[in-house]
């Protein structure tokens, strides 16, 4: 049986699931191999996690590649890295587009060599139009920094006259966010044991079902992906409300609030 099999009613999956994919380091060095080996086995799990989420027919599917803090990692593992994000970036995009999957990078671009600036320009014009999946990258990403150039942007429309401070409000600066145009985030996953966000999606995941697993990223495949969002089905999203608010939306009934 397919493991899809078990989420046959759509309306209770997830629409919109970010994974924070961590583990690689360890698994390569359980193995006794370079940290890189790991980054490296990790490019397959992304392959496997992008086919899922395509199968499952979610809107986006967000993966944090590089932290705005993992620069201060060693030199030779950044470059590595940059080096593999630029060989996949030239291996898979095509794929992606025959599977009208659409590629964004989010995250600050800037700090990138231009030979990868253009890769990532490239790969999102090519795939801007399709209408499946779309496949957000995080790299060079934080959170505060991800709500820093959102203020940066509302300041910068006040200046020019064109907002009032008075409607600076959640709306707008969720609107200058990135992702602002997507699905809310409803689920999001951590592989590799840590439960702590590192400064990914700080203001998109309010209201996220969080899924911790110790599995690590390179082993994180179907059955692990399944069981993931298998608990996510499980659970009830509150919002705020009361659970008998919830059932009662849910039946189609009022929920009897000042709303
Ligand atoms: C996640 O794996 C990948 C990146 C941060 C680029 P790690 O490299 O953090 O793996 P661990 O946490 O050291 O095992
Ligand atoms: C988070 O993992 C970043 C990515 C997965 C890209 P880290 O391994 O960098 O996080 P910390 O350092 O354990 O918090
Ligand atoms: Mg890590």
């Amino acid at each position: 049986m397919p493991a899809t099999a078990a989420f046959d009613d759509p309306t209770q999956l997830p629409r919109h699931v970010a994974i924070i994919m961590d583990g690689n380091g360890r698994w390569a060095e359980q193995r006794g191999k370079f940290r890189v080996s790991g980054h490296k086995a990790g490019v397959k799990s992304v392959r496997a996690a992008v086919s899922f989420a395509h199968q499952l027919k979610l809107d986006a599917l967000t993966l944090f590649a590089f932290s705005s803090e993992n620069w201060r990692r060693p030199e030779d593992e950044v470059s590595a890295l940059m080096s593999l994000f630029i060989a996949v970036l030239g291996s898979e995009v095509r794929k992606l587009h025959r599977n009208n999957i659409r590629l964004r990078v989010i995250g600050e671009h800037r700090g990138f060599s231009e030979h990868l600036q253009r890769k990532i320009a490239d790969a999102e014009a090519l795939t801007a139009a399709n209408t499946g999946l779309t496949l957000n990258i995080a790299a060079n990403y934080g959170g505060r920094w991800d709500i820093t150039q959102a203020c940066r942007r509302a300041a910068e429309q006040v200046a020019a006259g064109e907002l009032n401070p008075a409607d600076i409000t959640e709306h707008h600066l969720g609107s200058l966010m990135s992702m602002a145009d997507l699905t809310e985030v409803d689920l999001l996953i951590r592989t590799g044991g840590e439960q702590r966000i590192s400064n990914f999606l700080l203001w998109q995941l309010a209201y996220a079902e969080l899924h911790f697993t110790p599995v690590l990223w390179p082993d994180f495949d179907e059955a692990a992906f399944s069981e993931a969002i298998a608990a996510f089905v499980g659970r009830e999203r509150r919002f705020g409300c009361t659970g008998e608010q919830i059932r009662a939306l849910a039946e189609g009934r009022g929920i009897g609030n000042r709303d």
